[in-house]
């Protein structure tokens, strides 16, 4: 663990304390488990830093957006649109089925290239359908779309959140670009390796050379090298990058914050903090059914394991509402509740 994350284990401190003694901080990232308010809390963090006066960047990386219901405003069609009812923030809901699209052109001309180029006598388009329905192929869709954002919207943007789906995708995204890495590396290798194999072998070297020049898989894959490494910077760098994980007083979502928290910390990822959601208040118990007060009962069981699991971790309590969450109002209220909660007020509310 670097030093600084060590630091941030330790001392127990609320989101706004943490945001305003970590200002570097760029890139946010809310990961946990289906449903537990993942969108709801980038939503929160990008509201608050936009109130506070910072040029504000919200990024949906869901395949199934929810920003523009989540708003109640049209932020679809994969643009960076103006959020209507809150100055300065930015949102997109970034399109994956166009990478998708383009990702398999690119595969078509490459295999095809390659296929000839090895004199290898097969339809490139077998081997495109096969590798364009694995699963990986959107994973890494979305990975490439996130890269696109944190190297080219850095530079326009005070503060960028990014509102992951569910966890496997968050912590893959993240390690995919270790394993990336690793594998780029070692295809360039072998490419090299075969490049200079079909110099010595030619009678033209000077014509072999110039082939290699021109050799698009080389060039892809120095290109892909670049990004990859320069994402990886990004991402690795706790002054900038941090991820907040969210979580409902409830055993299944508080686990897959537990392993979550495990896992990120082998990618060397920053960990902002858990943000603890929909807890019910103490006063809205009293005075609610039993049905009520027996949930507020069960929480409490919970949120003493958050405490004795990710205690000084927390930086945020935000609580169960009336309604669901629509509509700029509730989410500057959402961002009210997440940047005023501090350790002292502790997790029951
Ligand atoms: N504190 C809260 N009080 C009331 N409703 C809430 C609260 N937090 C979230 N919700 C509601 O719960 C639902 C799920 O929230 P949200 O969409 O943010 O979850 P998610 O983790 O992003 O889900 P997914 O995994 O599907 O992306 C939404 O309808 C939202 O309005
Ligand atoms: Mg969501």
């Amino acid at each position: 663990m670097s030093e600084e994350s060590m630091i941030l284990v330790e001392k127990p401190v609320g989101f706004r304390d943490y945001v305003t003694t970590h200002e570097s901080l760029k890139f946010f990232f809310t990961g946990g488990k289906g449903g537990v308010g993942k969108t709801v809390a980038a939503a929160g963090i990008a509201a608050y830093f936009a109130k506070e006066g910072k040029k504000v960047l919200l990024a949906s990386l869901n395949p199934v957006h929810s920003l523009s219901s989540l708003f109640s405003q049209d932020l679809s069609g994969g643009e960076i649109k103006l959020v209507e009812g809150i100055e300065n923030l930015d949102a997109i809901e970034v399109d994956i089925s166009d990478k998708v699209a383009s990702y398999k052109r690119q595969l078509a001309d490459r295999l095809s290239w390659f296929l000839k180029w090895a004199d290898i006598p097969l339809k490139a388009s077998e081997f495109i359908d096969i590798a364009a329905t694995n699963p990986a192929f959107e994973e890494s869709a979305m990975f490439d779309a996130t890269v696109d954002i944190l190297l080219q919207q850095g530079e326009n943007y005070d503060k960028i959140v990014f509102d992951c789906a569910a966890v496997a995708n968050a912590v893959r995204l993240l390690g995919l670009n270790k394993i990336y890495g690793l594998w780029l590396q070692r295809m360039i290798k072998s490419r090299e390796e075969a490049l200079s194999l079909r110099v010595k072998l030619s009678f033209r070297k000077d014509k072999a050379m110039e082939e290699i020049k021109k050799d698009p898989l080389m060039k892809d894959l120095l290109g892909l090298k670049e990004r990859t490494d320069r994402a990886s910077e990004v991402l690795g760098d706790p002054s900038r990058t941090a991820f907040f994980f969210v979580t409902l007083p409830l055993a299944l979502p508080i686990s897959v914050v537990e392993r979550f928290i495990n896992m990120v910390k082998g990618f060397n990822i920053a960990i902002g903090g858990v943000v603890v959601n929909g807890v019910i208040r103490r006063e809205l118990a009293e005075r609610g059914t039993e049905y009520l007060r027996n949930k507020y009962e069960e929480q409490k069981r919970y949120l003493e394991m958050i405490e004795d699991k990710m205690g000084p971790l927390v930086r945020a309590v935000i609580p169960l509402y009336e309604t669901e969450i629509v509509g700029t109002e509730m989410i500057l209220r959402i961002a009210d509740d997440l940047s005023t909660w501090t350790p002292e007020k502790g997790l029951f509310l």
